[in-house]
């Protein structure tokens, strides 16, 4: 077994390397503290390997991204989002009896008990569907509680993912005033979440087929991301031993920042900010490069991707093929596009290697699909979910698992005296 020298004073310390299947190595520094009285320190955990995992690849420098060794542009072509859900969860790509049978169990759980309806009535209008997903979410563990029985723990991983596109829609349409549209069991899985969103009791509504397609491959494009910020959180929160549902309720809190998730919606009210102003696209991205001004360019730069996002990249070649079957002009994809190429030449962005993320052209898309903006993020966390459960699965099922608890470097007041009250200032 390779191993790593550490110097420490007048001390060697040899600590094992561990390999991955894709050559990536790692430090194991597990009993560095109880041999050196050292902890290491990383903020933000850039170079911290919190796990061991089979589920996600990423060469951030090559722009690969593989589900359990599938890659990403293979699936979006051939694949449907279900499928991916299922080979995210249960490590293989089904049969079509498994997947039929998945598919079935998806269809007949998709119904809310009919008390969680009330939930919805305590949000005000204004509520921001993030917040309503991630509170509905662990709302269900009052429902469904956790069990020691795999059994048990398996079902209410299949309910989550068939009750979320329930969920979301139903917090939509609370967010306007309609009535909710029922799932219904004869529709594919985001043909249905399309049909709750959009039709009425009042007329029937048929779901194009294009956007069907379009949304089931962004659910694949969202479907797992390795140990980002809201996935590591899942497994932080389980790592305690919190059941599935309050877990991935604080993935969904997780999410809705806008370094993370929330970034797809603050990408359209920039580009939204950027036409009011008359278009003036290089006023922010000098904004951008100011280090006195907090404005970042939404949907640009990544941790892991250091020359380019191939979600990005399949997303912008759907856009032009949606945007062409369509035949629709949208003045913000004009933004997008002159910005992208003018940051693309600029040398602050080149040296940062900050590149267009997922983020940046899946709202345009959502956008044409006539979804509000508030939603966006909505949808990320509904693609993203598949990822949640199979991280949260394998963390559960790992027996290397111990609850999440981070060191510090203190460096706050040493001991002091306690000063009454009445001889303070
Ligand atoms: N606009 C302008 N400058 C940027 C940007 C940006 N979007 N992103 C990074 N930088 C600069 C940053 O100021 C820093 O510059 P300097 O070295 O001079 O201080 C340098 O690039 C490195 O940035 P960082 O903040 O240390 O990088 P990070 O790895 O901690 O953050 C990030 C990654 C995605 C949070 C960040 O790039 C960002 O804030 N992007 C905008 C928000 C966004 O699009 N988020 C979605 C990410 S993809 C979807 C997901 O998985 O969540």
């Amino acid at each position: 077994m390779p191993t790593a020298k550490l110097i420490l004073d007048d001390t060697t310390v040899e600590l094992p390397v561990i390999v991955g299947t894709e050559g990536e190595r790692a430090i194991d520094i597990r009993k560095l503290r109880t041999q050196t009285g050292y902890i290491t320190y990383d903020p933000g955990l850039a170079n911290t390997g919190s796990c061991q995992s089979s589920i996600t690849f990423i060469d951030g420098e090559a722009g690969v991204l593989r589900y359990r060794g599938y890659a990403i542009e293979d699936l979006v072509e051939h694949s449907s989002f279900v499928e991916v859900c299922y080979l995210l969860i249960y490590g293989e790509l089904p049969t079509r009896a498994q997947l039929e049978q998945f598919q079935d169990r998806l269809t007949h759980h998709s119904l809310l008990h009919e008390d969680m309806k009330k939930f919805f009535e305590g949000y005000p209008p204004s509520a921001h569907p993030m917040s309503v997903l991630s509170a509905m979410v662990a709302s269900l563990s009052t429902y469904y509680p956790d069990s020691t029985d795999p059994e048990i723990t398996e079902l209410n991983m299949i309910r989550l993912l068939a009750k979320l596109k329930t969920i979301a829609a139903f917090s939509y349409k609370k967010s306007i005033g309609q009535p909710y549209i029922y799932p219904r069991n004869d529709l594919s899985y985001t043909a249905d979440f399309l049909h709750m969103m959009f039709a009425v009791p009042s007329e029937p509504y048929e779901v194009p087929p294009l956007f069907e397609k379009v949304l089931d491959v962004l659910l694949i494009l969202h479907a797992d991301h390795e140990q980002n910020c809201s996935t590591s959180t899942v497994r932080m929160v389980g790592s305690s031993g919190a059941d599935l549902f309050a877990s991935i309720s604080a993935g969904i809190s997780a999410l809705s920042g806008p370094l993370h998730g929330g970034a797809n919606q603050a990408v359209i009210q920039m580009l939204e900010a950027i036409r009011k102003d008359g278009g003036n696209y290089q006023k922010y991205i000098e904004k951008a490069k100011d280090p006195n001004d907090p404005f970042r360019l939404m949907g640009f730069g990544h941790r892991v991707y250091k020359n380019f996002d191939p979600r990005a990249r399949l997303i912008k070649k759907l856009v032009d093929q949606v945007f062409n079957e369509m035949g629709i002009n949208d003045p913000l994809l004009e933004i997008a596009q002159k910005l992208e190429e003018a940051a693309l030449k600029d040398e602050y962005f080149i040296e940062r290697k900050l590149y267009p993320n997922i983020d940046f052209y899946s709202g345009i898309l959502y956008r044409a699909m006539g979804i509000p903006t508030n939603m966006y993020t909505v949808l990320f966390a509904m693609g993203r979910l598949p990822g949640w459960i199979a991280q949260w699965k394998e963390m559960r099922e790992d027996p290397h698992t111990r609850i999440y608890r981070p060191r510090q470097i203190y460096q706050g007041a040493t001991h002091r005296p306690y000063v009454p009250l009445d001889q303070r200032g």
